[in-house]
């Protein structure tokens, strides 16, 4: 008997096991029964959507009520709310459409064998949920299989119950297009649950005419994407564009990381407008024997912008000039510049770029007169290349005003070299205050309406969260991510908004696998090392620009057993920390100076210059007087030196540094204090008690395969041929 056959057999068997039976004359047991009463209008309409969603896929499987599908009944007519590439060829397709309860997929994929599709966590098939569908070439049946990834070896396992149930599937000369659904959550140990959090997508694509068999694999891959997110796109109404970009920068290879700032004016505009979203441009080329070449296939070392409005349009004259120059190295950019402290568009690598909520806009020409801007670029060229860049960002903005005017909130741990993460650590977490005191002075008496948030971290972040403290109480997180990956950095819709009271206190949580680092990382803009920031877009704007903390000085030395510095007291190493008024901002070396420290470059096992190290050069400097047994080292020499693989000892640290002492700052759009500079303890409130570890009912968990073992013999065969090929199954390995 053929293989193929008895797999399809298999295959129905599964299929019918698990998922609800359509039944004429009831809705499916997912979909609410009673629509509830006085919901807002947005919510009826998603409600209704979500509905028909569901009535479109029911209908369809009326009139498809087969397991296996010929060449043309191959389309239903569901909107795919989503549509992505998960290859940069777009030879691998994914739409989607979800309601609360369910996610139907189309799987558009360049192959005439089968397609694989994951998901996991991490960007690799280890204890991933795998389905794996194909068409027939013969007959031009298709089938899904779902399966499991084996937590020791890059193998697929079929599930013992199946939950994804295929609702289309065909074939044409190129392409293999299948459409199947599953619950989000199947209750099943062997599915992964899809949830807001960041999903990596893998794919893999087998060979023509692998249908049945699954042989390895030609091509594989994986993209990160957060499946439930709400889409906000551009109106239909025509959007102009402002092109904020650099021109002709030469980073030269020695940099490892450079920041560059650079002051554009806004265009003319007779009133003011609404800046409604942004896109990334970028234009980086590699200088190749002393030219300058497009090379798509080389990566850019831009690793995030960010877009600030300038408060102070005082000396018209000199900002003009400013304007039309190059710009600055960042920690040479004129002092006056630090009153561009309001973020205007935050982006970060594997962005595409956001548009606003439809309810809210970011003002732009408000003032009728010039207005200046300044852009952030931050390059990580780790691989030491000299690129020609004209990178920025576009902003698309409107003159049919929105309802609200919004701003962005940075929050978060100040950026400094006083932000340490030991190696060797699974989760060690860190956290950034905005205090009581700073929304207190700073909000309206209202608050403010939360809209959406950016998390932002680099590369050892596993885990970011931003949570609202209401007196002594904390609320519901406003924004949480559980599997960051910082190559995917896309604001995060907070659902129905959340009401951000005056005295209110915001605090950013990250967390860190530091397992794969020798040395303890220090906060900075280099993508070795780490930040915690989140921001956060509200309405109404108001005065507030920026609210972070760090550890004040002397707690921070002391946690690490240091007493005192040659030279240098406590008080006015804080002092270089907040230095020209902003304490994101260390007095200015020269891009010659750098070039002359190079021969620092060996000590910490770093290459190339790493051009504003917010603290790093500093910690090298610091020479360690008290306790003797330090005397002589320099702090980053005893940092490195620090028995870390002991746990009491980080432990002991993170938590003094977390619940410790906090030096909070509040800073206004105009630069100056919204309160003054303060050293506080960590708030103490109520934490709040997370309901999602308790069980959740689950309607199909009961519904298990009938146990083919015991039923004949004959079913026996089939189930255990079944395993047999999907042990088979190798290697959905993504890169
Ligand atoms: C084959 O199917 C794919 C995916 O549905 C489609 O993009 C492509 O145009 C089709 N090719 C032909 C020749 O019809
Ligand atoms: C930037 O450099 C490119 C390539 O060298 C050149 O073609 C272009 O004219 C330059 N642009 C400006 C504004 O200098
Ligand atoms: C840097 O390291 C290399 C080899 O690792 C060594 O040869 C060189 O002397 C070192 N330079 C300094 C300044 O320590
Ligand atoms: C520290 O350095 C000073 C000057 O170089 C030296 O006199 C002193 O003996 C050193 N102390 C220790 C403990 O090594
Ligand atoms: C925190 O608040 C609780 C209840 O208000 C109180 O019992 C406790 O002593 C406080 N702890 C600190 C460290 O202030
Ligand atoms: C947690 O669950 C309890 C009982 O199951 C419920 O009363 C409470 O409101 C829930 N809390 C939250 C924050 O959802």
């Amino acid at each position: 008997m053929q293989l193929q056959i008895i797999v399809t057999l298999s295959v129905l068997l599964l299929c019918d096991a698990k998922l609800p039976r359509f039944k004429p004359h009831s809705q499916p047991n997912e979909l609410p029964s009673n629509p509830p009463h006085s919901q807002g209008l947005g919510q009826l309409q998603a409600q209704s959507k979500t509905e028909k969603t569901s009535r479109i896929i029911d209908q369809y499987r009326v009139r498809h009520r087969r397991e296996i599908f010929d060449s043309k009944s191959y389309e239903s007519s569901l909107t795919w709310a989503h549509s992505e590439r998960l290859d940069q060829n777009g030879d691998v397709i994914l739409r989607w459409v979800n309601t609360d309860s369910s996610i139907t997929f189309r799987l558009e994929a360049k192959t005439r064998g089968y397609v694989g599709l994951g998901f996991n966590s991490a960007r690799n098939m280890r204890g991933a949920d795998l389905v794996v569908a194909w068409v027939d070439d013969r007959n031009g049946n298709a089938q899904v299989l779902d399966c499991f990834g084996s937590e020791h070896e890059d193998r697929a396992i079929a599930d013992d119950v199946k939950n994804y149930e295929l609702i289309s599937g065909y074939q044409n000369d190129t392409h293999t297009t299948v459409e199947f659904r599953r619950q989000l959550d199947t209750c099943d140990k062997q599915d992964f649950v899809i949830g807001e959090d960041t999903t990596q997508i893998l794919w893999a694509l087998g060979p023509d005419g692998s249908d049945g068999q699954l042989p390895k694999h030609v091509k594989s891959g994986a993209r990160p994407l957060r499946l439930l997110q709400p889409v906000s796109k551009p109106e239909s109404i025509p959007l102009n564009h402002w092109d904020v970009r650099l021109t002709n920068l030469t980073i030269p290879h020695v940099m490892a990381t450079l920041f560059w700032c650079k002051i554009f004016k806004v265009p003319e505009l007779p009133k003011k407008h609404h800046i409604v979203g942004y896109e990334p441009l970028i234009d980086s080329r590699p200088i190749r024997n002393n030219i300058p070449v497009v090379d798509p296939t080389s990566q850019s070392p831009v690793h995030h912008m960010v877009l600030y409005e300038c408060a102070e349009d005082d000396d018209k004259h000199l900002w003009n000039t400013w304007s039309e120059g190059d710009g600055y190295f960042g920690p040479n950019r004129p002092s006056a510049w630090a009153t561009c402290a309001t973020p205007i568009a935050a982006w970060a690598i594997g962005s595409q770029g956001e548009f606003l909520p439809e309810n809210v806009g970011i003002p732009l020409g408000e003032k009728g007169g010039v207005s200046y801007y300044m852009l952030e670029v931050h390059y990580d060229n780790q691989a030491l290349h000299n690129v020609l860049d004209s990178s920025g960002i576009r902003v698309h903005y409107t003159s049919s005003l929105r309802e609200h005017d919004g701003a962005l909130l940075g929050a978060g741990i100040g950026v400094s070299a006083l932000h340490v993460i030991p190696p060797k650590q699974k989760q060690y977490r860190t956290v950034g205050i905005c205090s009581t005191e700073c929304t207190q002075e700073t909000l309206p008496e209202d608050g403010v309406n939360i809209v959406s948030v950016l998390l932002h971290a680099h590369g050892t972040a596993r885990k970011i969260s931003l949570k609202h403290i209401r007196g002594t109480q904390e609320l519901p997180r406003i924004s949480e991510e559980n599997f960051y990956d910082s190559h995917y950095q896309q604001s995060r819709m907070v659902p129905r908004g959340r009401k951000f009271m005056r005295g209110d206190t915001l605090i950013t949580e990250c967390t860190y696998d530091s397992t794969s680092r020798d040395k303890p990382i220090l906060g900075g803009y280099s993508a070795k090392q780490e930040m915690c920031l989140s921001f956060i877009l509200y309405y109404p704007r108001t005065e507030l620009a920026g609210c972070y903390s760090m550890t004040p000085v002397k707690e921070f030395f002391e946690t690490f057993g240091v007493k005192e510095f040659y030279g240098l007291n406590f008080m006015q190493v804080e002092n270089i920390f907040l230095s020209s008024g902003s304490f994101e901002n260390l007095p200015p070396q020269p891009l010659m100076e750098l070039e002359a420290q190079k021969h620092n470059v060996n000590e910490t096992g770093e290459q190339g210059m790493q051009g504003d190290d917010q603290g790093v050069g500093l910690m090298k400097e610091l020479v360690i007087w008290e306790p003797p047994e330090f005397r002589n080292k320099s702090f980053m020499a005893h940092l490195n030196e620090m028995p870390w693989a002991e746990p009491l000892l980080t432990e002991q640290i993170e938590k003094t540094l977390y619940k410790g002492m906090h030096m909070t700052f509040c800073k206004k759009r105009d630069d100056t204090w919204g309160v003054p500079i303060q050293i506080q303890s960590y708030p103490n409130y109520t934490e709040l008690i997370n309901n999602e570890t308790s069980e959740k009912s689950c309607h199909y968990k009961s519904v298990r395969l009938p146990s083919v073992t015991k039923t004949s013999a004959g079913a026996t065969n089939k189930y255990s041929w079944l395993t047999i090929l999907a042990l088979c199954i190798t290697l959905i390995v993504a890169r």
